[in-house]
């Protein structure tokens, strides 16, 4: 799929900007602070109904301005789609679904698949495991629309538990803490099961890649780790013995100590994980196979790749890396950022657009 307008109003930097596309490579050159980044932000929004650098919707409105808005038109194997979203700093943001009004902002998640790539993804590996959650998270929503909506719940009880936790136990109520145990483990049960499969379906891809990247003769593994250990059908069960097990301390912690909200991923080279004990050239080597992997199950999943979005990740690979990655572009719209052309990049049969004070040149 890809889109084949960007429409802008007081977005960020971007007073007005219309920008046609088609399914090719775009390269988007420009020094610092002209409006790069946000272009791409805006097609994460129009993709994930949200920014991949702020929570807060209001930094996107262009300053001294009510309201921004962002469209866009893509063209997917099943026709034609526009994706419209509206921000403003007094009401609540307003998405619209081929010209209508939808209410539920999970309706719009995944109409417009993309897969974001950009510095702090390299350091997946040895970040802390929220990143890891946080790109399980995107993924699943933007491809399962029930992962989004199972999200939310298990997001609402786990707050829930949490409150009542912080109130014990000076209100007793432990009987109410068991109800919310067992609402917490059926809410997090297709969030595990979900999570189980993707990794699963992920670790060869990620095998392949990797073993393409490095030709090392160690396989990398990546190993779905939820913060109980068990069979897909006993998760749900093992979460609950292991909360009501633990009750003493959730209270005394006043948090919930195991559920999704505390998942991650392993990645194994051989039998070394490289969270803990991989170099960072590994670290790197692995987040790229990983990358590659997931545009690679999209388009098994869904029969077509998603519009990829490379914000500045290129100047921090070295040249063998950065031919490896952009040689898989083929038939896959990449909005890419940079500040200079790198020799892999004048190699691409990309179009060049100038980005200059938040407007664009081409
Ligand atoms: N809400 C906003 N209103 C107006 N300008 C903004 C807003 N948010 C960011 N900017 C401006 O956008 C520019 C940064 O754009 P960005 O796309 O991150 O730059 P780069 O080209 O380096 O990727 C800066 O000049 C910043 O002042
Ligand atoms: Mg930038």
């Amino acid at each position: 799929m890809y889109i084949s307008k960007l429409q802008l109003r007081n977005f960020r930097n971007y007073e007005y900007l219309e920008l046609p596309l088609e399914n090719e490579i775009y390269i988007f050159m420009g020094e610092n602070a002209q409006g790069k980044t946000n272009l791409l932000e805006a097609a994460a929004l129009l993709s994930t109904g949200k920014s991949h650098r702020t929570a807060r919707d209001r930094d996107m409105i262009r300053i001294n301005e009510p309201f921004a808005r962002v469209k866009a038109e893509s063209v997917q194997q099943d026709g034609e789609h526009t994706v419209d979203v509206v921000l403003s700093r007094s009401e609540k943001k307003r998405v619209l679904l081929n010209g209508l009004p939808i209410s539920r902002i999970g309706d719009m998640i995944g109409q417009i698949k993309s897969v974001m790539f950009s510095p702090e993804d390299l350091d997946i590996i040895k970040a802390g495991p929220s990143q890891r959650r946080r790109f399980m998270d995107l993924d699943r929503c933007q491809m399962k629309k029930s992962y989004f909506y199972a999200l939310n719940t298990y997001n609402h009880v786990l707050e829930q538990r949490n409150h009542l936790l912080k109130l014990m136990p000076a209100k007793g109520g432990e009987d109410t803490l068991f109800i919310w145990d067992e609402k917490l483990s059926e809410a997090a049960q297709p969030i595990m099961a979900e999570r189980r499969r993707f990794v699963s379906k992920l670790s060869p891809l990620c095998e392949r890649f990797h073993y393409e990247l490095s030709g090392g003769r160690e396989s990398l593994k990546a190993i779905y780790e939820p913060s109980v250990m068990g069979e897909e059908e006993e998760l749900k069960e093992k979460l609950l013995s292991t909360l009501r097990q633990n009750a003493e301390r959730d209270i005394k912690n006043k948090a919930t100590g195991f559920g999704p909200h505390k998942d991650d991923i392993a990645f194994k080279l051989g039998d070394r994980d490289l969270r803990w004990f991989g170099s960072q050239g590994q670290q790197r080597t692995a987040a790229l196979a990983l990358k590659l992997a997931q545009l690679e199950l999209i388009k098994e999943e869904m029969g077509e790749y998603p519009v990829l979005l490379l914000d500045d990740v290129l100047s921090e690979l070295d040249a063998a890396r950065q031919e490896r990655l952009l040689g898989r572009l083929e038939g896959i719209q990449a909005l890419i950022t940079a500040a200079e052309l790198s020799e892999s990049l004048k190699k691409l049969p990309a179009r060049i657009i100038r980005v200059k004070e938040g407007r664009v040149y081409f």
